[in-house]
């Protein structure tokens, strides 16, 4: 029993309900009960507050503006870990010792190559098909070719798909980079990291070696980290009722990557490069803030706000940083970079933006990083989901585990017709 009770007066009657405590963060009314014994639901369009689950993952406290991920600030995984390191540490709960960490490598490495037959799925995508369509696709058709690992009862069997996943994201990614450019896919070479093997099949032809560039692969592999977990959002909170019917990871992962692709989530960073570069130049910046303004408007000041976060996005201060790392490393000028300094601090000093605590998210600036390495925008978002394959992982095989498991399913407030008879066509 719950030391602390919550207690509801409905209908002239008092409930109480057990409160339960977290390690840190707010407090959560156990509500389970309460349909049995009250006859009635909560409404909570969007899950504002609702946790649908116990996560000993990834901690956020947006008022803070703090992010953890398994107790470990984001800030020092970004400067300190590798995504490999942070990967093992979202999966397995510790960060790994010295023979882990390079046993986890090795097995990652290994699961690099897709199978020969995926490869032709390519063919049937139009050229110009968007990297998020083929991702969706490829991914959800990896289920058709791993029978050997889809049984989710066995703990086995979870383990060795979660590292399929992982490992196959950026061959997956970069494959569909390179269909859409029209040039040959790049094999994985195992003597790279997860991340300098990334560049070269997303940036190297067969014709010639390919060099990776340190500072870049730093820069890209810190991109990973600040993408590869953050709690209860919608694409993890979509695999995790995707998984929660039973169904197997492939799908369940291209499921979130299909929730991920809209320009509330993971398409914000596209959509944040696209509208810095329509602002163009510095002096066009109020009249945008003030369509972001205007509730008559629909534009909104995309890479600003968040839900969870009313502080600064502790993501998008690391991203500021490595801006300026790669325009040095890569020798780059861009000038959209100025008009995302200018528009975030004038934004930042806005009694709009002020009142509603919208700060930039990780989203604002990681599109002028991507874009000055050479990613075209439409795979800004394929890029995020690589990264968060490993957050939905982690989470997805936390839920299996978890034994008060059970599958999703929100009930509704119903405000359409009560029953009445159906009129034959003639009578209508
Ligand atoms: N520009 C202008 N106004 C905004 C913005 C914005 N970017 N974001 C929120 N607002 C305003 C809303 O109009 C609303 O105003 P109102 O109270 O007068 O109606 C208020 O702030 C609250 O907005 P909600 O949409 O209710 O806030 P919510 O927390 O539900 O939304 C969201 C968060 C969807 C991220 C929103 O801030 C947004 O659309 N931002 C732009 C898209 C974006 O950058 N998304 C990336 C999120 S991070 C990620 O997925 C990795």
């Amino acid at each position: 029993m719950a030391d602390k009770q919550a207690k509801l007066e409905l209908g002239g009657q008092t409930y109480e309900f057990p409160v339960l405590e977290g390690s840190t963060g707010p407090d959560v009314v156990d509500i389970r009960k309460l349909y049995g014994s009250t006859g009635a639901f909560t409404f909570d369009p969007g899950y504002k507050s609702t946790a649908s689950c116990e996560s000993a993952l990834t901690y956020i406290d947006g008022q803070e503006g703090v992010l953890l991920h398994r107790g470990y600030p984001i800030g020092q995984l970004a400067e300190h870990s590798s995504f490999m390191e942070t990967a093992y540490l979202l999966l397995n709960g510790e960060l790994p010792s010295q023979q882990e960490y390079e046993d986890f490598n090795y097995t990652i490495t290994r699961h690099t190559m897709l199978h020969d037959q995926l490869n032709t799925f390519y063919q049937g995508f139009r050229r110009d098909a968007h990297p998020m369509a083929i991702m969706c696709g490829v991914v959800g058709a990896l289920s058709a070719f791993y029978h050997d690992s889809t049984d989710i009862s066995d703990p086995e069997h979870r383990k060795i798909s979660s590292h399929r996943l992982i490992a196959k994201m950026p061959t997956i990614a970069a494959m569909a980079y390179k269909y859409s450019v029209g040039q040959p896919f790049m094999q994985p070479k195992n003597d790279l990291s997860y991340t300098g093997n990334f560049l070269r099949m997303t940036f190297g032809v067969p014709a010639e070696e390919y060099e990776v560039i340190p500072a870049v692969e730093k820069a890209m592999d810190r991109i990973f980290i600040l993408h590869a977990d953050h709690e209860q959002n919608a694409s993890t909170s979509t695999v995790r009722l995707a998984g929660s019917s039973g169904a197997n990871p492939f799908a369940c992962i291209a499921a979130g990557i299909a929730c991920l692709w809209g320009p509330a989530h993971g398409g914000a960073n596209e959509a944040a490069l696209n509208m810095l570069r329509e602002i163009g130049t510095p002096d066009r910046i109020p009249h945008y803030i003030e369509r972001a303004k205007d509730k008559n408007d629909p534009f909104r000041l995309m890479g600003f706000g968040h839900r969870v976060y009313k502080n600064y996005d502790p993501r998008a201060t690391v991203m500021q940083s490595t801006v300026r790392e790669v325009f040095d490393a890569l020798n780059v000028k861009d000038p959209v970079f100025e008009t995302a300094l200018q528009l975030e601090e004038i934004a930042l000093s806005d009694p709009y933006f002020k009142e509603k605590k919208l700060f930039p998210n990780v989203d604002f600036y990681s599109g002028i990083i991507l874009s000055a390495i050479g990613f075209p925008t439409t795979m800004f978002t394929a890029l995020f989901a690589l990264a968060r394959t490993v957050g939905w992982v982690a989470q997805w095989n936390e839920m299996i585990s978890d034994p008060a498991q059970v599958i999703g399913r929100p009930r509704q407030l119903y405000t359409g017709p009560v029953e009445r008879d159906y009129v034959p066509l003639s009578e209508r």
